[in-house]
């Protein structure tokens, strides 16, 4: 979110061109997230490569080095964690910021609460808004002590030193967030935790736990684990996060003549819905070199112009595209026809209010997009260009830029400070990639 003074960043996007060539994008933002947590409770040295030097990952990695973990790096995307064990972790000083990451604060509220100190996790404005109850609640009922604000925002203070009991808790909101956050506590709870989804989420602590040769069951849509055992060090090669690759995706979609390869992407199935919905609406989508790296399967995707046209999207691919719906809006603004998109009320409690701050951005481009309470309804149509405020929101900034490669004239973006949150480069890599994009520094 933007601060009256503070200096913000701008996007400049030019209308047209093509995207082409071979480019790769940086690290996945969830698994740098969970090599550093893990790496940290695990007995050894665990090597990391591929790691996103991202603002959020970072400020993990920084918090955990803050607990007096000894962590070299990231040089090159390479990082090594002394892992401290299970209970090695040590107080921190002052209060651990997490930034605008709102995966660090879900997942180490877990974590955190199976230690024997306090520790109180802040946030920047977008984060402190953001909704925590859903881990408050059921840490609670494991014996955690985890308390916010009334309305369960942050700051989070995490009581240490309490017994944790395993629970079988039913998740009420398909989140790999929470579904993380209570298998993270489970590890120092008595007995067995057993969490069920209403739907897959993204999978990667379960697989990063079993490659730190930590049991979990996993039968249809539970998973459990056993607490009291020990994660063993390991080695971890980060692929490239598909988030990122998404706006690449739509982007060499709608723009004529586009022919680009994007290498080593992460393809692991609870993540792929973009790819899903994409063929869905038409888009030239091609896998290359599918092979399995670190227990995550990865390929390069090839992707050509094409035209789009729009779909009702299938309900149970929304947790599977969860946080590339920006990007997938573009698609379907640039679609013949209308798209229909339901059950994806999540999109609200994101970085921002996914839904409202597209449905704006895109009604400033003159697209006909109308927000319903869990989801949006668009019509294809003629982009044109305009002002439009990302609302702080990375993903959203992303987006729009793209969304210049099938508009009739400049789209301005602002507020793009926070796509160092998961994108470092990203004007860099889109300029090499063919978008006519600069990035410019205003006052707030
Ligand atoms: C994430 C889970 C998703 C996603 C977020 C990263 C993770 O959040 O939106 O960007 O790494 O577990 P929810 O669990 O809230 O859906």
């Amino acid at each position: 979110m933007s601060h009256s003074n503070a200096p913000s960043l701008r996007f400049i996007v030019e209308p047209g061109g093509c995207l082409a060539g071979h480019i790769r994008v940086p690290g996945d933002k969830s698994i740098s997230h969970r090599s550093i947590m893990l790496g940290s409770i695990a007995d050894g040295v665990t090597e990391v490569q591929g790691f996103l030097e991202g603002e959020d990952s970072l400020s993990t990695l920084k918090a955990f080095c803050e607990m007096g973990v000894s962590i070299e790096g990231p040089v090159d995307g390479k990082v090594t964690i002394h892992g401290v064990g299970l209970h090695g972790l040590k107080a921190p000083d002052a209060p651990l910021n997490l930034g605008n990451s709102g995966t660090s604060m879900r997942l180490m509220s877990g974590l955190l609460a199976g230690q024997n100190f306090d520790v109180e996790m802040v946030g920047d404005e977008s984060l402190s808004g953001r909704p925590m109850s859903r881990v408050i609640n059921p840490l609670a009922l494991m014996g955690a002590i985890v308390a916010g604000n009334k309305d369960g925002t942050p700051p989070l203070k995490v009581s240490g030193g309490q017994a944790l009991k395993g629970i079988d808790y039913t998740l009420p909101m398909a989140s790999a967030q929470v579904k993380s956050c209570l298998l993270l506590a489970g590890l120092y709870a008595e007995g067995h935790t057993c969490i069920t989804e209403p739907a897959p989420t993204r999978d990667h602590t379960e697989r990063m736990l079993c490659g730190f040769g930590y049991a979990v069951e996993r039968k249809g849509n539970q998973v459990c684990i056993e607490g009291g055992g020990k994660l063993t060090a390991c080695s971890i090669d980060v692929p490239s996060d598909i988030s990122s690759a998404a706006f690449f995706l739509v982007g060499a979609s709608i723009a004529k003549d586009s022919d680009l390869l994007l290498k080593h992407v992460g393809m692991n199935s609870t993540r792929i819905g973009v790819i899903n919905i994409l063929r869905l609406m038409g888009a030239n989508i091609e896998l290359l070199n599918e092979r399995e790296i670190g227990g995550e399967p990865v390929a390069d995707i090839r992707v050509r112009s094409c035209q789009l046209k729009g779909v009702r999207i299938p309900e149970d691919q929304v947790p599977l595209a969860i946080d590339e719906f920006p990007a997938i809006f573009i698609a379907a603004a640039c679609a013949t026809g209308e798209t229909v998109l339901t059950g994806a009320e999540e999109l609200r409690v994101k970085e921002s209010d996914r839904i409202q701050a597209m449905a704006d951005g895109l009604a400033i481009l003159g697209i006909d997009a109308r927000p319903t309470a869990d989801g949006i309804v668009i019509q294809g149509g003629e982009l044109g260009g305009g002002v439009v405020n990302s609302c702080g929101d990375h993903r959203i900034a992303m987006s729009f830029a793209m969304a210049a490669l099938c508009s009739k004239e400049n789209i301005v973006i602002e507020h793009c400070s926070n796509v160092a949150t998961s994108f470092p480069g990203f004007v860099e890599l889109a300029q090499q990639a063919g978008l006519a994009i600069i990035a410019e520094h205003v006052k707030g």
